[in-house]
């Protein structure tokens, strides 16, 4: 199979998936557990729609990997493992938000994000009505428009950040927010780090930063932004708590500089 067939159907599994999510959204939210820490929620709607995916993709991929946020990890013997997301931005699913996706990635290589390699991404967006994806070296697509970071920020950068759900680590968030307001225009906290990578891959943001994500947060995003020109790099990916930054170069550089030199 091609890059191309893969990224057709992470194109058509996320826009199934989706399409269970806002159904099961519009029947009224299930809470079903807490997980790292109160804040942190999983929906019965998460391992549905975990499971929906995990079962087209063993039935037209039985040899692929699979890791997912609600189920783990399982290793193929294809050498491509998806990285799913069944609906990142749970907070907001849970809030009635519309800012939820389903992020579905493809990568080639060891299951590690310091050394795969992207190979096609779909992030779908149901209740905003959208779907990003993209294919390695073919581009990043919103529909039918081929997608590109923004350049130059005179007005300074709009961007995008996260928090963990650990109340403990929020100190050193808002510290990082400090330093780097020092470039922006405007910061966007939107709930779901697959939509912020999309948007700054639509140029609607400039710059992005986060600790502490998962990979099934970012898999499919950094592709996103990969494909759309930009650069998607993490800082000491080996803490327990690795910064990601991404941006257009400038954007990027700017924001690396700012970080790496803040502390933890
Ligand atoms: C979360 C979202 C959020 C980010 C959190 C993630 P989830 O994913 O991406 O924007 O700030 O760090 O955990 O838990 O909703 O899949």
């Amino acid at each position: 199979m091609t890059a191309e067939h893969l990224g057709a159907l992470a194109a058509e599994i996320a826009r199934e998936a989706g399409e269970l999510a806002r159904r099961r959204r519009s029947e009224g939210v299930a809470l079903a557990a807490t997980k790292s820490t109160l804040a942190d929620i999983v929906t019965e709607a998460d391992r549905e729609v975990e499971q929906l995916i995990r079962d087209r993709l063993r039935a037209e991929r039985p040899d692929d990997g699979f890791l997912g946020e609600e189920t783990g990890a399982e290793r193929g013997s294809s050498g491509f493992t998806w990285i799913v997301d069944p609906i990142d931005g749970t907070v907001n699913y849970a809030y009635g938000i519309p800012g939820y996706s389903v992020s579905i990635a493809v990568v080639e290589g060891e299951p590690d994000p310091e050394r795969w390699q992207g190979v096609a991404a779909a992030v779908c967006a149901p209740a905003l009505g959208e779907l990003f994806t993209a294919v390695r070296g073919g581009g990043a697509w919103l529909d039918g428009s081929r997608l590109a970071v923004s350049g130059e920020t005179p007005a300074g950068a709009l961007l995008g950040t996260g928090f963990g759900y650990d109340p403990l680590t929020h100190d050193g968030d808002i510290a990082t927010v400090r330093r780097v307001m020092t470039i922006a225009r405007d910061l966007r906290r939107m709930g779901s780090a697959a939509i912020d990578l999309a948007y700054l891959a639509a140029g609607r943001l400039d710059g992005f930063f986060e600790r502490g994500l998962n990979a099934w947060d970012f898999a499919a995003g950094a592709l996103l932004v990969q494909e759309a020109g930009g650069l998607v790099s993490r800082l000491d990916p080996d803490v327990p708590r690795p910064m990601l930054i991404a941006g257009g170069r400038a954007v990027h550089d700017r924001l690396r500089d700012l970080i790496s030199t803040s502390g933890p």
